[in-house]
């Protein structure tokens, strides 16, 4: 980005951006470190970076919410955290984004008023939902979107981020490691590996500080 247009963003941030929050949950550190890398980005702003665990209020102008996907879904940490403050997070503008190893849009997008983002790791191509493998569709964005509105249906999500995070089975528990095993046994697409891009991060913090 050109220097002037990183002055032009700086200021922005400081008109309309006061106190953020950037709450996450991690089991092998990807969600961890992509919530630091877009806590970094909101630099005139006053910012939290904790765990969900360490949430102890939420007056704040805008949260960040980050969890690993499972099976669909956030982790069990972050859905007690959406039902436990449901209330409050239908009035705070929410950006929530996940740290996944696969992801597939498709037309049920246009559908949406949320902004989606995809990471540069995944594809692009916007392609007709029944055309989707049964695999592809339990990992489509509108799948993932749905599963996460069932849990939290007035959740006041503005923009929401898929990122491919790591897949490392020394860092997950026991169980979750044997799973992932298998997964990767049944689907050669998934890899372990990281995958962290941290330009793609800003590039979406810095949509969020836009919008
Ligand atoms: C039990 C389990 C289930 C998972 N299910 C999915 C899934 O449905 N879709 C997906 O894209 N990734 C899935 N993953 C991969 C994680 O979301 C990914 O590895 C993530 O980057 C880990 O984040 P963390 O390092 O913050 O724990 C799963 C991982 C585990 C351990």
């Amino acid at each position: 980005m050109k220097r002037n247009s990183v002055q032009f963003l700086k200021e922005k941030q400081k008109d309309v951006m006061k106190k953020i929050l950037v709450a996450y949950y991690s089991e092998s550190g990807s969600t961890k470190e992509i919530a630091v890398e877009i806590g970094k980005q909101f630099t005139s702003a006053q910012v939290d970076v904790l765990t969900v665990q360490e949430v102890d209020h939420l007056a704040y102008d805008i949260i960040v919410l980050g969890s690993p996907n499972r099976y669909g879904k956030p982790a069990t940490e972050l859905i007690q955290f959406l039902k436990k403050n449901e209330a409050k997070l239908t009035k705070i503008p929410i950006a929530f984004f996940f740290s996944c190893m696969d992801c597939y849009r498709s037309d049920q997008e246009s559908n949406l008023d949320i902004d989606v983002y995809c990471d540069s790791n995944f594809q692009d191509q916007i392609r007709d939902l029944n055309k989707l493998s049964s695999w592809e569709k339990s990992h489509a964005v509108s799948s993932y979107l749905e599963n996460l509105t069932g849990i939290s249906k007035d959740i006041n999500i503005q923009s929401i981020a898929f990122f491919k995070g790591r897949l490392d089975f020394k860092k997950l528990s026991f169980f979750n490691a044997l799973v992932m095993r298998l997964v990767c046994l049944l689907n050669k697409n998934i890899k372990k590996g990281d995958y962290f891009k941290s330009k793609d991060i800003i590039d979406w913090s810095y949509n969020l500080i836009l919008a």
